[in-house]
């Protein structure tokens, strides 16, 4: 399974890609935004953080708009994958993105039909937003377990990023499922280090080897 960082946040995207687990990284205008740096400062490093696809989104509203916005961050990178929203327009947009070889990911997918139709359309990837379902009551692991049923019963190529992750048992769950990526807020990944026994454990062990002879 692989872990991409969901942040725009440059210092943590440092601190976590050194620890060895960050395979990409996605962004989406609120994170930008929240990073309170500008849009050019991020990419000019975030590529040069991480080495694996980095998710940019285009915010235009019509397909052409998304194609011309999308063959732009395109060109800024060969990770770049261009974040598509989940409608009519952005599927069109994503028709001609496929051909033109150019990486989309789908977001804001919050059923398992939409990610059939995205995958249909050729998309790289989808993002079905788990946080945002159960945040109004419904299973969101659910359409996990939906998606990666229809997908792996048609061998469909479009990975599935779990995101809007909220807490550890998420990415279990998903790992569980055999989704092929999960977006992880730095948060959350601090939360997966941790556990108080390994920290209880360490420090019996150094008060321990404290006392011994050398
Ligand atoms: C995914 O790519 C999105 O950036 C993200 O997971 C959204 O999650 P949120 O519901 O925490 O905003």
């Amino acid at each position: 399974m692989k872990i991409f960082i969901d942040t725009a946040d440059l210092d943590e995207i440092r601190e976590l890609a050194s620890w060895g687990v960050i395979d990409g990284v996605t962004t989406n205008p609120t994170l930008v935004k929240r990073s309170g740096r500008s849009f050019k400062e991020i990419i000019d490093e975030i590529f040069t953080i991480v080495d694996g696809s980095i998710s940019l989104e285009a915010v235009s509203t019509k397909a052409d708009d998304i194609v011309k916005e999308a063959r732009k961050l395109s060109k800024i990178h060969k990770n770049v994958a261009v974040k598509i929203p989940m409608n009519p327009e952005g599927l069109k947009a994503v028709k001609i993105l496929s051909k033109e070889g150019i990486e989309t990911n789908v977001t804001l997918i919050f059923s398992a039909n939409q990610a059939l139709l995205a995958a249909k359309a050729g998309a790289t990837y989808v993002s079905p937003f788990i946080g945002r379902l159960d945040d109004i009551g419904q299973e969101g692991m659910q359409i996990i377990e939906e998606i990666m049923d229809i997908f792996n019963n048609y061998d469909i190529e479009t990975q599935v990023i779990v995101a809007s992750i909220r807490h550890p048992i998420h990415v279990i769950e998903a790992g569980r499922l055999g989704a092929h990526i999960v977006t992880i807020p730095p948060s959350v990944i601090r939360k997966m280090v941790s556990h108080s026994l390994t920290d209880k454990g360490i420090e019996s062990f150094l008060k321990d080897w404290a006392k011994v002879k050398k």
